[in-house]
């Protein structure tokens, strides 16, 4: 039996491994056993339970219970816990995901012990160090045994950095690196909610108005109160601009931004056209992300889930790592300023375009990974 821990903290993180703890369950359960430990950097019934529950995946074997810290105190927290556990139980991998601090405490505990790691979502690059997440990708990587790529231009990332491509065994000086496919792909066929006509989303019925699916939460676009609010009111004056009703669910840093906007500037959004939501459900969100008219947002995964179902985006950002949708035109890159979001907003509405056939694999990249990990260390 191969024995794999599986590490995630942030919500992203529960949705990717659903795919392939669900994977593991139908195909390879004589062969895997999969345990999966929440380091607790998400810990918000909404960022976190609710995923377990309706992805039909069982709730993690261990919660480290890290919570919220600066990025050094909490990513340090992990290490410590995940290098003890690690060393009690031995596992034959470690698996992580994405680019959160969860991910690069895993990947740097593991990889000091000589147990493998294999990540996925490798190869990803924005190409902007300023962003904590940047250090954790190329980190991660550089720590991992193997590398799952979900794209042709991350495993090119990967070359230029020096990785070979081989068809030997796999060691940390002799990592595997291919691209096998998005699991999110997996997850948004597997998972594509029903459509109906009307619909209700946290008793907000959304109805035959067109919408747009509006998140936020990257450090860089939640500096300070100011800034925060002055994205709102220009994310308010779109809505009115558009004539399409924004649906704006919440993540937690971004809400106390807001509540704090509400205590020191006096400023409220009640009556602007934006609706306000609890964070979502996968399903829900996916939902959306399939109906609605354009999203906004600043979210890695989002704008790729819109994708899926050629929904355009604008993403609030000054690169993206999934630049195959830039070059799609499904993502069109936007500053904070008003004249500039305008302008995206009403490009995108109008496109018309479609996600190219097989950039994100075929829907079997976790089948893919359970293969390659017990073919390498089987
Ligand atoms: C993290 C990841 C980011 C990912 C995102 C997905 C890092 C560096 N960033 O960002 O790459 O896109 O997850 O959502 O790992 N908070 C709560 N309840 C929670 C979780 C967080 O209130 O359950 C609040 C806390 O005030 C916390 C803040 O949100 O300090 C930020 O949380 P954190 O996990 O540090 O980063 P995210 O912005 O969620």
């Amino acid at each position: 039996m191969l024995k794999i821990f599986t590490v995630v903290g942030a919500r992203p993180q529960i949705i990717k491994s659903a795919a392939i703890t669900r994977r593991i369950a139908e195909t390879f359960s004589h062969s895997i056993v999969e345990t999966l430990i929440h380091t607790g950097q998400h810990y918000d019934a909404a960022m976190s339970d609710q995923f377990f529950t309706e992805l039909g995946v069982p709730p993690p074997a261990k919660n480290l219970a890290v919570g919220s810290g600066s990025h050094g105190a909490q990513t340090a927290k992990m290490l410590t816990a995940l290098e003890e556990l690690f060393l009690a139980e031995r596992p034959d991998c470690v698996l992580i995901y994405g680019d959160t601090n969860s991910t690069v405490a895993a990947a740097l505990a593991a990889a000091k012990i000589d147990i493998p790691v294999a990540h996925v979502e490798a190869g990803m690059r924005s190409f902007d160090k300023r962003m904590p997440e940047e250090t954790n990708r190329v980190l991660s990587d550089h720590a991992s045994t193997f590398l799952f790529c979900p794209t042709d231009i991350a495993v090119a990332n990967l070359v230029r950095e020096g990785f070979p491509i081989h068809s030997e065994r796999a060691t940390i000086n002799m990592p595997f690196v291919a691209n096998i496919g998005d699991v999110m792909f997996d997850n948004a066929l597997r998972y594509t909610a029903e459509d109906q006509k009307i619909r209700m989303i946290q008793e907000v019925e959304i109805g035959e108005k067109p919408f747009a699916l509006v998140t936020l939460h990257r450090a860089a676009n939640t500096v300070d109160v100011k800034m925060v609010s002055d994205l709102f009111e220009t994310l308010a004056k779109l809505s009115e601009h558009s004539g399409l009703e924004f649906f704006f669910p919440v993540h937690p840093r971004t809400l106390s931004m807001l509540n704090k906007s509400k205590e020191e500037l006096n400023i409220t959004f009640e009556n602007s056209g934006l609706t306000f939501l609890k964070p979502m459900g996968y399903r829900d969100i996916i939902w959306a992300a399939r109906n609605a008219k354009v999203v906004i947002t600043d979210s890695g995964g989002l704008q790729k889930e819109a994708a899926f179902f050629n929904t355009p985006s604008v993403v609030v950002r000054p690169e993206t790592e999934w630049v195959e949708l830039v070059e799609a035109g499904l993502v069109l890159l936007s500053g904070r300023e008003l004249p500039e979001m305008r302008a995206a907003l009403d490009c995108q509405i109008k496109f018309q375009g479609y996600l190219p056939q097989g950039i994100y694999g075929n829907g079997n990249a976790a089948g893919a990974i359970c293969e390659l990990l017990l073919t390498h260390l089987g």
